[in-house]
C-alpha cells in the first residue's frame, strides 16, 4: 500500500483492484501521470477517464454542481458499481475529461482501492486496466498479461466480485439523468432511487459519451451471439445456464441462472474461449434485465466488426 501511493505521487502508474474490473491508477490532478495512463492504453484522448474518490468529500473537491437525483444516486449506491457524470470544478484538467466540462466520479467499494485513495488523499483517475478495446480485466494476473511492465506496480486484490464496469449515469442540473452505460448497479435500482432515466440509443450514445466506440470487450478471436446451438468441434461456445455440447468448449456462466454470477464470471470466460483457439466464440444471450442488461452491452460490442 505505502509503495503503491509512493508512486502514485511521483506521478507513475499504479494497477489496482476495485469491485468492478481493475483500474490503472495516476493522480487525477497530474496532466503528466494521466498522460501516461492515456499512452500505456493506447486509448485516444477524446475518451474521458472517470475520477475515482474515496467519499463524498472528495467528490466535492471536484464536482461543480450536485443536482437532486446526483445526490440521491451519490447517498444511495456509494461506494459501488456507480459512476456519476456531473459538472467538473476547474481543478480537474482537461485531459481528464477531454475537454468536457463535466466528470465522472465514483467511489469504489473495494476495500484495497479506498485505503489506497485515503493514504494517497487525492482522486485517481482509473479506466479499466486494459489495451484500448480490448476484454477487461478481473484478476491482477489479467492486467500482467494486457500490461505487464508497462504499469509500475499490480497490486493483486483477488478476483472483482462484480466482473464489469460501474453504471455510468448523467445527472446535471435541469436535465434527466441519462444512462450513458450499462453496468454493475442494475437499470431498475437506479430508476427505483430517481424515477425513470432516460435511456439512450446506441447511436445517441456514441455523440452524448465519447468513449462509448461501438467495438469494444473485444476479443482476439470472432464472437457472435446466436441463441440456437450451432454444435461445431472448431466453435467455443459461452453458454448462460448450462454448458452446450458438440463445441470445441462450452463455458457455462451460471448453473442457477443467476444473471450476477453470469457477470462476475464473464470477462474471464471470454479469455478462457479467447484462448481456445477457436474459429469463433458463438455466445448465448442473456435475459435483459438486471446484469442482463450489462451482460448484453457487453457481448454486442465484442460482436461489433473491427471497423
Ligand atoms: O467500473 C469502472 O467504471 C472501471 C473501474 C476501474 O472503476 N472504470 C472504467 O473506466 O470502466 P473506463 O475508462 O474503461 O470507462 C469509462 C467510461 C468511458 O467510456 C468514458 O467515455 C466515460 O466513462 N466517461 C468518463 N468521463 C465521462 C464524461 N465526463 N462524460 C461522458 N462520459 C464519460
Ligand atoms: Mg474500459
Amino acid at each position: 500500500m505505502e509503495q503503491a501511493v509512493e508512486v502514485l505521487a511521483g506521478d507513475g502508474l499504479v494497477a489496482l483492484p476495485t469491485e468492478t474490473v481493475y483500474g490503472l491508477a495516476a493522480n487525477a490532478l497530474s496532466e503528466l501521470a494521466v498522460a501516461k495512463v492515456f499512452a500505456v492504453k493506447n486509448r485516444p484522448r477524446f475518451d474521458p477517464l472517470i475520477c475515482h474518490v474515496a467519499d463524498r468529500a472528495g467528490a466535492d473537491a471536484l464536482v461543480d454542481a450536485w443536482s437532486e437525483p446526483a445526490q440521491i444516486l451519490a447517498d444511495r449506491f456509494w461506494p459501488g458499481p456507480l459512476t456519476l457524470v456531473v459538472p467538473k470544478k476547474p481543478v480537474v484538467p482537461d485531459l481528464v475529461t477531454a475537454g468536457s466540462n463535466t466528470v465522472g466520479v465514483r467511489v469504489p467499494a473495494h476495500p484495497l482501492a479506498l485505503h489506497i485513495l485515503r493514504a494517497f488523499g487525492g482522486p485517481l483517475a482509473a479506466p479499466s486496466a486494459n489495451p484500448f478495446t480490448e476484454v477487461s480485466p478481473t484478476t491482477a494476473a489479467h492486467v500482467r498479461a494486457q500490461l505487464g511492465d508497462r504499469v509500475d506496480l499490480i497490486i493483486d486484490g483477488g478476483p472483482c466480485v462484480v466482473g464489469l464496469e460501474s453504471t455510468i449515469v448523467m445527472a446535471l442540473p435541469e436535465h434527466d439523468p441519462v444512462l450513458l452505460r450499462p453496468g454493475g448497479i442494475p437499470l431498475e435500482a437506479i430508476e427505483a432511487a430517481v424515477g425513470s432515466v432516460n435511456v439512450p440509443s446506441p447511436t445517441e450514445l456514441k455523440n452524448a459519451s465519447p468513449g462509448r466506440q461501438e467495438r469494444h470487450y473485444a476479443p482476439q478471436t470472432p464472437l457472435i451471439i446466436e441463441s440456437r446451438q450451432k454444435p461445431d468441434p472448431r466453435v467455443g461456445r459461452l453458454a448462460f445456464r448450462a454448458a452446450h455440447s458438440g463445441y470445441g468448449a462450452s463455458v457455462c456462466l451460471s448453473p442457477q441462472g443467476d444473471l450476477d454470477e453470469a457477470a462476475a464470471r464473464l470477462f474471464a470466460a471470454i479469455r478462457f474461449l479467447d484462448g481456445g483457439g477457436w474459429d469463433k466464440i458463438e455466445a448465448e444471450p442473456v435475459p435483459e434485465k438486471g446484469l442482463g442488461r450489462a451482460i448484453m452491452d457487453r457481448l454486442r460490442r465484442a460482436e461489433a466488426k473491427r471497423s
